[in-house]
């Protein structure tokens, strides 16, 4: 399956089937999660695939997770080293398993809360050092709400920001048109419908010259310095968030012969507001000629 396809395809399953996961399935996404290990900034990433038990589904709401997930055969649960990058590629890496989990006929649904000094912090024998910032429910998806989830998802191009509110040219002062976008446009189409902490979106992109930079725009009262947020000792979601976005940009490109490489060196643009962060940039490779 093309990687636009599990983009596309993936949402997030509530409800899922009271069935386990085919052990072939079990085994093809377990290789999968081993495989990766490293996050495109260069943290280091453990992840597992671990069954559900009563106590983990219950335990879900006071860990700060939101809405209610029914009947998960399983959980993707993963611990990066605490460093300056974590959050952006734990994003990442957790989101190319998601697509894994697609591919191989799974649903999922992200859970971002304070798993650090849970049970699932057990489960996965966390490391001194390692934090836990979000873990997947996954499972079968139960056939019921998968014709509502389904539309839903029909719908879900309604309930993402349009193309102008989130990628710019040279700076945020100027749109990027899907013209000029050129053959990046299906890798920001993208990153326009990938998954966010409570849909919010707060990726941006500036295309500059050669190089896309990669932005954070967070929500006014929302993550990171929110009272509800400090209270519940949440992981600064939004940076998950653009993690998401940087998996889906470089999967993308990379399907369609585009490969790049990441880096840390902010170009220094004037930003819109003091809530605007850079994060990191993807430049092409040199082509061969
Ligand atoms: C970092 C992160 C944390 C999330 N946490 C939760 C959660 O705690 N509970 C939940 O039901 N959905 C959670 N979601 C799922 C989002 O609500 C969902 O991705 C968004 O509303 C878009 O819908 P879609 O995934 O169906 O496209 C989370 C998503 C992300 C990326």
């Amino acid at each position: 399956m093309k990687i636009q396809i599990a983009i596309q395809q993936r949402y997030s399953t509530r409800s899922y089937q009271n069935t386990a996961i085919a052990s072939g399935v079990q085994a093809e996404l377990q290789d999968h999660l081993a495989s990766l290990k490293t996050g495109p900034l260069g943290s280091r990433i453990r992840l597992g695939l671990f069954a559900a038990s009563e106590h983990d589904r219950s335990s879900l709401r006071g860990l700060g997770t939101y809405g209610f997930i029914r009947n998960p055969a399983g959980f993707i649960v993963g611990s990066v080293q605490a460093s300056e990058h974590a959050l952006e590629d734990y994003g990442y890496i957790m989101e190319q398993a998601i697509l894994e989990a697609t591919r191989l006929g799974l649903g999922t649904c992200w859970l971002g809360g304070s798993f650090t000094q849970s049970s699932f912090a057990e489960k996965i024998e966390k490391r001194d050092g390692e934090i836990l910032p979000a873990v997947t429910a996954v499972g079968y998806p139960a056939p019921a709400t998968r014709e509502r989830d389904l539309f839903r998802r029909a719908a879900r191009s309604d309930t993402r920001l349009p193309w102008q509110k989130l990628f710019f040219d040279s700076g945020f002062e100027t749109v990027l048109t899907t013209e000029n976008a050129g053959e990046y446009q299906l890798a920001l189409e993208m990153v326009r419908v990938a998954p966010s902490a409570s849909n919010r979106q707060p990726w941006r992109i500036v295309r500059k010259g050669q190089a896309w930079h990669f932005y954070c725009q967070r929500t006014p009262g929302y993550g990171k310095g929110s009272l509800v947020f400090n209270l519940l000792g949440l992981a600064d979601l939004q940076r998950l968030d653009v993690g998401i976005a940087m998996c889906h940009f470089d999967l993308t490109n990379r399907e369609l012969g585009l490969n790049g490489h990441w880096r840390v060196t902010d170009p220094g643009l004037p930003v819109p507001d003091e809530k605007s962060v850079y994060i990191a940039t993807w430049d092409m490779d040199s082509r061969a000629v």
